[in-house]
């Protein structure tokens, strides 16, 4: 399926053409890929045309967002209202849109560059009592830290349903769903008198209003001595993102305003955009960190 859905995507657009000619995927990440087209197709009856057409929705509606973001300065939305409304409890958009996502995991070098340093991150991980995800979208870094066993409990939220209903199919679908909780929920509502020994959240940083507030939360639910794998986006207009970071230093102070130490990071632009040209002109750039809490600390 895997070649048929690269065929299919280089018909309709040039560009992709292009990329795609240049995929470097292992073969077991090739496996992968294939793995979640057969999910998409088996349980959700996606035709190759619907994969194809989800994955240049999600290639247009960057594009339209990059646009608007060169001539105004500025996100399109900026309350976290508009885009639940249009975009989070908007089931056909939601389908599209993550699916494009979980696709452009195997597709964009930026992508591709975090999951792979998730995957090692989680290697190096010791054996804790409780996971918890923020966002889990598709599921691609849940599945990844479900697989790893290194957890007694694994929890995520997600505030969209068509989210948490696609995660809970893949997750089901590889026989991982007993061991996994997923529920509806936005995460500024989430309580819990258990702490974490790891915590992850790719990519909703930029999706909230108040990403301070976020991540003191985090902190206050990591166990002490434990680690939180968090992503975020650096001049990286899309129909939901309302906070804009526009530089590192302003991801770092952050960071460190909540409380945690960095204890590693990995910046990466799109394509073949040299990471420190992206943040000279202001292009998109993706950072993913590991922080700690405690660790180095008195
Ligand atoms: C861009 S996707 C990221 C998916 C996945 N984590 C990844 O890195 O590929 C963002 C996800 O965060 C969810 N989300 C946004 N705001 C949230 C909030 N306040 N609480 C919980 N989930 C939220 C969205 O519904 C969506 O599934």
């Amino acid at each position: 399926m895997v070649s048929e859905f690269i065929e299919m995507v280089s018909e309709r657009n040039a560009l992709q053409k292009k990329q795609l000619r240049r995929l470097d995927l292992s073969e077991e990440e090739i496996e992968e890929f294939e793995g979640v087209l057969c999910f998409l197709s088996d349980v959700y009856g996606c035709s190759l045309d619907f994969l194809a057409e989800s994955y240049l929705f999600l290639v247009d509606m960057i594009k339209e967002e990059q646009y608007y973001f060169a001539v105004n300065g500025r996100y399109r939305n900026s309350t976290f209202a508009e885009v639940d409304r249009e975009v989070y409890h908007n089931q056909n958009y939601m389908d599209k849109y993550m699916t494009g996502l979980a696709l452009s995991d195997y597709i964009w070098k930026q992508h591709l560059k975090m999951i792979r340093f998730f995957e090692v991150v989680l290697r190096e991980q010791g054996r804790g009592n409780n996971y918890l995800e923020i966002g889990p979208g598709f599921g691609q870094y849940l599945i990844r830290a479900v697989q790893a066993r290194k957890f007694c409990r694994y929890f995520a939220v997600d505030v969209s349903p068509t989210s948490v209903q696609k995660c809970q199919a893949y997750l089901a679908y590889r026989g991982l769903k007993d061991i996994c909780e997923v529920v509806i929920q936005d995460f500024f509502e989430f309580s819990s008198e258990q702490r974490y020994s790891f915590i992850v959240m790719g990519e909703v940083l930029e999706h909230v209003e108040r990403p301070l507030d976020m991540l003191k939360k985090i902190y206050s639910l990591l166990e002490w001595n434990g680690q939180a794998y968090i992503s975020t986006v650096i001049n990286a207009p899309a129909i939901d993102h309302i906070y804009l970071f526009r530089n590192e230093e302003e991801v770092f102070d952050m960071i460190s305003q909540a409380g945690f130490e960095i204890k590693n990071h990995i910046c990466t632009a799109a394509g073949d955009i040299k990471t420190e040209t992206a943040m000279k002109k202001s292009l998109p750039v993706n950072i993913a960190m590991i922080l700690t809490k405690g660790r180095n600390k008195k």
